[in-house]
């Protein structure tokens, strides 16, 4: 589906990306593979996985390019995308898949666990995608795929950093869709559920907790790639500003914000009035404080 694609795959050293990446190149595409080569928290960094990787690649015949670049800086975005123009000479598919987590209660993020888990998600995503957006935009083609998460598209506790990157990945992909449609440029968000280094973190103490994360490791980092390989290729050409998510064979869409219920009065509102009849008209459909693992109760199937 993909044969004669060069594609640029973020953070495809390990967990997701690495299917991504390995998935596009069986599909026929030349892989850009880039990773920092860095920890959960994004300390340190290595050229081995990203290498590792492309080893793979060429190990079953395909074409692939390892870069060690960062995506959470404006000027190393730029050589992640150049390092696949130098060796392809093209561009048609960024997949922003790099990630890191600094999980901390609100009342407790520090400044820089803040800043981190901004950085590599959001302006990562920003950054990678503007530095190819002029290229697909004289192309006149080009596709996007962005990795957002229930984390912010329904909640999550610890996570104010993670959750509103993801919410804003989510923003800059619909930004994205509208700004390049002239262009037939797109762009889509996944949702991944798949047991990766990432959650491989959850603390394990109680049997309650072994008990879940069991069910969480039968979430194959591989079952997230068919839709990627899909949304990149021209099959995807009516497809653009959408929210999916993948779950082990479960595959979903996701809603957009709309507005839900509205309340009027001719001779507008006082604060008063906003309590005796705008609450109880709206409270019947305000949403509970929710996370993702109360909305998706139900086993991975
Ligand atoms: N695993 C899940 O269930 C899940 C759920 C929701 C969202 N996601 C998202 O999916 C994506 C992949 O996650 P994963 O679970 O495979 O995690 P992972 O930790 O296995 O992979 C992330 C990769 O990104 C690389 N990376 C980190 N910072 C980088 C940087 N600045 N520049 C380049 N590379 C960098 C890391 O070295 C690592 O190889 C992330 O965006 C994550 O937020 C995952």
């Amino acid at each position: 589906m993909l044969e004669g694609k060069v594609v640029l795959v973020t953070g495809a050293g390990g967990g997701i990306g690495r299917d991504f990446a390995l998935d596009m190149a069986a599909a026929g595409a030349k892989v850009l593979v880039n990773d920092l080569g860095t920890s959960v928290k994004g300390e340190g960094t290595s050229s081995g996985p990203a290498q590792t990787v492309v080893d793979e690649i060429r190990a079953a015949g395909g074409t692939a390019v390892a870069n060690t670049d960062s995506v959470a800086d404006w000027t190393s975005a730029n050589r992640i995308v150049q390092a696949a123009l130098d060796a392809f000479g093209r561009i048609d598919v960024v997949v922003n898949n790099a990630g890191i987590l600094r999980d901390r209660f609100f009342f407790n993020m520090s400044v820089d666990e803040w800043r981190a888990v901004i950085d590599v998600h959001l302006n990562g995503s920003f950054y990678v995608s503007r530095a190819a957006a002029a290229h697909f935009k004289s192309q006149e083609s080009g596709a996007y795929v962005h990795m957002t998460s229930t984390s912010g598209l329904v909640g999550n506790l610890g996570q104010a950093n993670y959750s509103a990157a993801k919410l804003g990945i989510v923003g800059l992909s619909k930004s994205i869709a509208l700004d390049m449609a002239r262009y037939q440029v797109r762009s889509n968000c996944i949702a991944p559920f798949a047991w990766s280094r990432m959650i491989g973190s959850i603390p394990t103490e109680t049997a309650d907790q072994q008990a879940r994360v069991e069910k969480l490791k039968s979430m194959a980092t591989s079952k997230i790639a068919p839709l990627a390989v899909f949304l990149a290729s021209d099959a995807a050409r009516e497809v653009s500003g959408q929210i999916f998510g993948v779950r082990a064979n479960e595959l979903f869409l996701f809603s957009q914000n709309r507005p839900l219920r509205s309340v009027h009065r001719d001779e507008g509102w006082t604060p008063q009035s906003v309590a005796s009849h705008a609450m109880p008209a709206l409270r019947a459909h305000f949403y509970p404080l929710e996370r993702s693992q109360d909305v998706f109760s139900w086993d991975p199937l």
